[in-house]
């Protein structure tokens, strides 16, 4: 969908909402992290990171296993909310509100910032209903209504040519590929302006892999995207910039994806990039 406005994206809860739009960062960040560390129990799995996310742009988040990528993307959406030992320190701003001030409800917050995992997910329900799902948890019941954003989904997650005949078979019936496609329109149908995606290609076969990143390129029209990758030709080819983590959850470097691919300033990026270690 192509109707993202910033100017009400609220994100608060009860009568006084605040309008996020009301902010104080430059206009191209959209997610911004500041001395934000995360612990699961003691231990420390994100440590002291800073890194301003721009708006309508493909970041890609590259380094080993175990350096903390999942727990940073999930930290952008609070989905670490639901990891009862983990505890995030330092702050987390969505358009320069706060997402881990008292008066936030994560739930209308992940309407904004969207996520697709590694494993497809569909829900056990009809390809219609699995789209309409978000939006009918927003209260939203009228049939054409929910038609007219299904079609649009679909479409943006360009899937809807092979499914629009058979939107009542079950999501499950799809092949990988095309329900990974179903969980990104899933994803983009409650109009969210940002999408996390934590390998979504990794388990797919070449082609389908090389549709979902044919689909994140046009995603950039209308939404910010942030994907974490092993892969890194595909971080090289899909992004516009790339941050660099390394074991012990340190984000060792952030710039344009093309300097970090081919003058990174640190030799730890460098040896990981050119496979030395990782
Ligand atoms: N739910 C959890 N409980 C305790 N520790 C966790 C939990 N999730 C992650 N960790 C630890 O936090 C660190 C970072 O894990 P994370 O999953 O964020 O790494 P990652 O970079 O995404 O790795 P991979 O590339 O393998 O997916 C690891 O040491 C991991 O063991
Ligand atoms: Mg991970």
């Amino acid at each position: 969908m192509a109707t993202n406005t910033n100017d009400d994206t609220i994100i608060t809860t009860g009568v006084q909402q605040i309008n996020t739009n009301e902010r104080n960062r430059p206009d191209e960040t959209v997610v911004e992290a500041s001395d934000l560390d995360v612990y699961y129990g003691h231990d420390r799995a994100i440590d002291d990171v800073s890194i301003e996310i721009p708006e309508k742009k493909v970041t890609a988040i590259i380094g080993p296993s175990g350096c903390g990528k999942s727990t940073f993307l999930r930290c952008i959406n609070r989905m670490n909310d639901q990891i009862d030992v983990a505890r995030v320190e330092g702050d987390l701003y969505f358009h320069g509100k706060n997402v881990y001030d008292d008066d936030v409800d994560p739930v209308a917050l992940r309407r904004k910032i969207g996520m697709v995992f590694q494993k497809p997910n569909p829900f056990p329900k009809s390809i219609y209903d699995n789209v309409a799902y978000g939006l009918r948890v927003q209260g939203k019941d009228d049939e054409v209504d929910l038609d007219e954003a299904v079609e649009r989904a679909l479409r943006g997650a360009a899937l809807w040519d092979e499914v629009n005949a058979k939107l009542d078979a079950s999501g499950l019936d799809l092949s990988g590929g095309q329900q990974q496609r179903l969980c990104i329109a899933r994803a983009i149908a409650p109009d969210p302006e940002v999408i996390l995606m934590d390998e979504p290609a990794s388990a797919l076969d070449p082609i389908a892999t090389s549709k979902i990143e044919d689909l994140i390129a046009d995603l950039t029209q209308d939404y910010t995207v942030v994907i974490v990758t092993h892969n890194m030709q595909q971080a090289a080819r899909l992004s516009d910039k790339t941050a660099v983590f390394l074991t012990g959850g340190e984000l060792v470097e952030f710039d344009d994806t093309t300097k970090i691919f081919e003058n990174p300033n640190d030799q730890r990026v460098e040896d990981y990039i050119t496979g030395k270690f990782g």
